[in-house]
């Protein structure tokens, strides 16, 4: 983080982010998001994982089936390195802080800052009027859930990065609207490879656990069969055999996204994986592709697995984890009652 960042912003350096619990996990969470936070805490950093069933409900979803879609993720951050005893895993709706402090940004946002969300927009399309008051409301509980930990450091896919600009906004207007230099401006940390992996069948759609094609993504359930059958039917093009280098990526987006999953894997550059396998046909690199994302994905869909059939693990970790979250938090909510001029008992 640049001093220009938080000029005065002394505090703990702290890293939060969220996942949705709203379907199945795919290799974009896992490579933009979960590989990151597992990199994070070996790194030694303090980190605050989060599954943000509040905002799951801002668009239609079963009831039924919220409790085992947020032990999902917890499992998976489990099975993806997350040592629950090191680091906070915990469900949005177990602390209060989240919705109370989306109340006071509520009152700092401003509705044309809103109304610049392109992931409303995308998600809205033509029927923003039927949209639910969450939807539009969204990324204010989401600058909510990373400045009532006053984190600094957000790792997230290239798809948040409007949302995270939004929190800083939201940051830098609370400190001068209250004369206070009391939240960080909180940094994105988006960089490196997989921060934006595409459709299989779609090198221009972002991968989606919203769509509906199914051989459209890779889930992190996904048995080592399903892995290779989806890569092996992936969309390629007729434009002949892997380029050799990545100039030959243009008018190729299905090319360079497996280029840039083998490289997020196997922790290669594009130009190292093209120097591999340059001039190769498909036929050799896609089985080599799914051997590489079997041998990655399989012992966490395994551990996923085995965590599923114990929820009463993940739920201790998410108990602990709540209790945590709150001892954080509570003490940042009371300085902000007081800095907003509540009463106080
Ligand atoms: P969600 O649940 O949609 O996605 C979870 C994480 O996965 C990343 N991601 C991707 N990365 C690379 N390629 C893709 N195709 C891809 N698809 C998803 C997302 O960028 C994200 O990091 N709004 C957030 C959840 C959230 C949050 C927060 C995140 C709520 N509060 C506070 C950080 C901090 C979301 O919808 O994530």
């Amino acid at each position: 983080m640049s001093e220009q960042d938080t000029p005065t912003y002394a505090g703990p350096q702290r890293v939060f982010s969220g996942i949705q619990p709203t379907g199945n996990l795919h290799l974009g969470n896992y490579l933009g998001a979960l590989k990151k936070f597992t990199r994070l805490q070996d790194d030694g950093w303090d980190g605050i994982y989060c599954v943000v069933d509040l905002h799951a409900i801002t668009m239609p979803y079963d009831t039924g089936a919220m409790v085992s879609q947020t032990r999902q993720i917890a499992a998976a951050m489990i099975a993806c390195g997350l040592d629950p005893k090191r680091s906070i895993i915990f469900a949005q709706s177990s602390v209060r802080a989240h919705t109370e402090l989306c109340w006071v940004f509520n009152c700092i946002a401003r509705m044309g800052w809103l109304e610049k969300m392109t992931q409303f927009k995308d998600k809205a399309g033509k029927n923003s009027e039927r949209m639910s008051v969450g939807l539009f409301d969204y990324p204010v509980l989401q600058a909510a859930d990373i400045l009532a930990y006053k984190a600094t450091h957000v790792p997230v896919g290239e798809d948040q990065q409007q949302h995270l600009e939004l929190s800083r906004d939201i940051a830098a207007r609370f400190n001068e609207q209250y004369e206070a230099d009391f939240f960080p401006l909180p940094e994105a940390l988006i960089e490196g490879p997989g921060a934006r992996i595409m459709s299989l069948k779609d090198g221009t759609k972002k991968m989606s656990k919203s769509d509906p094609a199914e051989n459209s993504r890779i889930n992190l359930i996904d048995d080592a069969d399903t892995i290779a059958k989806k890569i092996k039917k992936s969309k390629t093009d007729m434009l002949g055999d892997m380029p050799s280098d990545t100039g030959g990526f243009e008018g190729r987006p299905e090319v360079k996204n497996l280029v840039g999953i083998y490289g997020a894997l196997a922790g290669m550059s594009d130009d190292e994986v093209l120097a591999e396998y340059g001039g190769k046909g498909f036929g050799v690199f896609k089985p080599a592709l799914a051997e590489l994302a079997v041998e990655h994905l399989s012992p966490i869909t395994a551990r996923m697995r085995e965590l599923m059939d114990n929820p009463d693990e993940i739920d201790a970790a998410l108990r602990d984890g709540a209790e945590r979250a709150k001892a954080i938090a509570e003490p940042i909510m009371e300085e902000v009652r007081q800095t907003v001029g509540f009463w106080r008992p």
